[in-house]
């Protein structure tokens, strides 16, 4: 089967490092992430990886990063299982299947409609898992977002992408 071909560039075309270290990371045999949705996504996917010079160390560090960020959405919904998570800059991390969130939650996964484009063609869909196509910086972001509900918000590598006054705008909303 001929793999998915994708034409990312920019800040984009960073989602397929840390898309590629997780998988990397989950290969090892005492893996932390055990991210093995990263490894099947990277399988499907017509690129050169190895032009990434992604090696096995730095997936040992985003895969703790990532982890850390985990336990953090897993011990909120514990405590809140009718809970928002606001997933910014997702890329294709599989936040959402790594942590399996309870059926009361509602989940947005949001980045680039590009970004989302390829999402759609990776990842199956599940009720309450919800995908916003559009830049962060965008004034509509919230618009299909419950807003009296407890909420989440996770940006893994994101900020670095936006300037300084896009992000604080971000956070004031
Ligand atoms: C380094 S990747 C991280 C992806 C994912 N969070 C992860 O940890 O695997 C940065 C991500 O931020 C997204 N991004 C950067 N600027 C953005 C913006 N203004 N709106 C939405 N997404 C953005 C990129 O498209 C990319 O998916």
């Amino acid at each position: 089967m001929a793999g998915e071909k994708v034409h990312l560039t920019g800040a984009k075309e960073t989602l397929l490092m840390t898309l590629y270290g997780k998988a990397l990371e989950s290969r090892m045999p005492d893996s932390l992430l055990g991210d093995h949705f990263a490894d099947t996504a990277v399988r499907k996917i017509d690129y050169d990886f190895s032009r990434l010079k992604v090696d096995e160390n730095l997936g040992i560090g985003l895969a703790i990063r990532a982890k850390t960020l985990d336990v953090r959405v897993e011990d909120f919904l514990a405590r809140n299982p009718e809970a928002i998570v606001l997933h910014l800059g997702c890329g294709l991390d599989t936040r959402f299947f790594r942590v399996d969130p309870p059926p009361g939650v509602d989940w947005f996964d949001v980045d680039y409609p590009e970004v989302i484009e390829l999402r759609r063609k990776l990842y199956p869909t599940r009720d309450h898992y919800h995908l916003i196509a559009s830049s962060v910086t965008e004034p509509g972001l919230l618009a299909g977002v419950p807003r009296h509900r407890l909420a989440i918000v996770v940006a893994e590598g994101l900020t670095p992408y936006l300037p300084a006054d896009e992000g604080l705008r971000l956070l004031s909303r």
